[in-house]
Parts: C-alpha cells; structure tokens; sequence
C-alpha cells in the first residue's frame, strides 16, 4: 500500500532526506504529501524543495495555545491526504488533540535504544553514562515523551573515548536505515499491536 505521508522537521531533516530518497529509488512504496516546519530557517525545507515536495512553515509561536498548534497541524495534514505522520528531528511535543486525528499513526526516530536516554541529546546522554552499546528507536508515538510501542531499533558499540559527534554521526546513519525499515513494515502491513500480560501495548511485526 502506498503510504500517504506527511514528515515533520524542525532542521537539518537528514531523517526527512532518507524517506525522500527510498520512494525516490522505490525502496519504499510512500509519497510525501506534505512536509511542515515548524522553523523557518529549517535545512530540510531546501530538501523538501529539492525533491519537488509540498512544504509549509507553521511556527508555533504565532499560536495563542499548544492546542491551536497541534490543531492547525493536525487540519494542515488532514487537508493534504496524509495518512501517516513521521516526526524526523520535529522538536515539539505533540498533545492529544493532534493524537487523536492520527490514532497509532504517528512514528518518531529517537537516537537512543529507549527506554534508556529518552529526551534530549540522547546521543550525549548515553556517552556521559559511559554506556558501552546505544543506539535508535522508531517508535509509535503516543501522549508521554518517548514512550511509545517499539517498531525497529538499531544498536551501535561505543568505542572506549568515543566523542559525542563521532557517536551522534554513527547513529544518524543507523537512524536512516531504522526508519525507512520501519516505514517499509508499515507499508507492507506487517505491524499490528497487541497487550501484553502486564498490560503494555507493544508492536508485532509478521
Ligand atoms: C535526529 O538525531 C533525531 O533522532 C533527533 O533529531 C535529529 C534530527 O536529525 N530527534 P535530522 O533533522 O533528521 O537530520
């Protein structure tokens, strides 16, 4: 099934260039409907640009509330026939009311292997830790930070005395092929979730 895309940035969108890349090379059976910043001066906008892709500023500060935010965005995307939303490198918290119009149909990338490190600068996160693996998570997104049942992860070794940026440059790559994977799976329909015994909702893969 085709998967009717919309991708949210908030910078460099190397995460947003891979998803463009794969439908571009046929890897993955998507179209991107619609890409929104919600920063004007945000890289992936040129990408966006570049690939010939409809994309639109929405800053959040020009909204009175959260919720008109996540209300806009959710109208915007809508509007574009969009189906499934990919959040790559989007830095804003979304609020029920922009869950609800895309029930289990939000994913993130988050670089850390969570539930470890979730929040920001995970990739620091993990070195300061002097953690010894680390890695990514695509994930459906639901109402806690980070939190949502698992799709794919990717690990990498730290190696001892391993900067941050050498970290953080290994994992974007990881973060690349996570997600395209993950989108490949959703396309196929090969995800569905299920309740564990202890009541968590978690991801199947067929
Ligand atoms: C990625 O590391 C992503 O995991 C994090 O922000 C970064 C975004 O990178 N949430 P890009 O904008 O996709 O290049």
């Amino acid at each position: 099934m085709t998967l009717r895309l919309g991708v949210l940035i908030s910078g460099r969108g190397s995460n947003l260039q891979a998803i463009l890349d794969a439908t571009a090379s046929q890897t993955l059976d998507a179209d991107v409907r619609l890409v929104i910043s919600n920063r004007a001066d945000a890289q992936g906008l040129e990408r966006a640009a570049r690939a010939g892709v409809s994309a639109c500023v929405l800053e959040h500060g020009a909204f009175a509330t959260r919720s008109e935010f996540d209300a806009e965005l959710a109208a915007r995307l809508l509007a574009a026939g969009v189906d499934w939303v990919v959040l790559a490198g989007f830095m804003r918290v979304l609020g029920q009311a922009f869950l609800s119009a895309f029930p289990d149909r939000v994913i993130n990338v988050h670089p850390s292997l969570l539930p470890a490190f979730p929040g920001m600068r995970a990739q620091a996160q993990a070195v300061e830790y002097g953690a010894r693996v680390t890695g990514c998570t695509v994930h459906l997104v639901d109402a806690g930070t980070d939190t949502g049942p698992i799709i794919v992860q990717r690990c990498i070794q730290i190696a001892p005395m391993e900067s941050v940026e050498s970290v953080e440059a290994r994992l974007l790559h990881e973060e690349h092929t996570a997600l395209v994977r993950a989108l490949q799976l959703i396309s196929a329909g090969q995800l569905s979730i299920e309740t564990s015994s202890a009541g968590r909702r978690r991801v199947v893969v067929q």
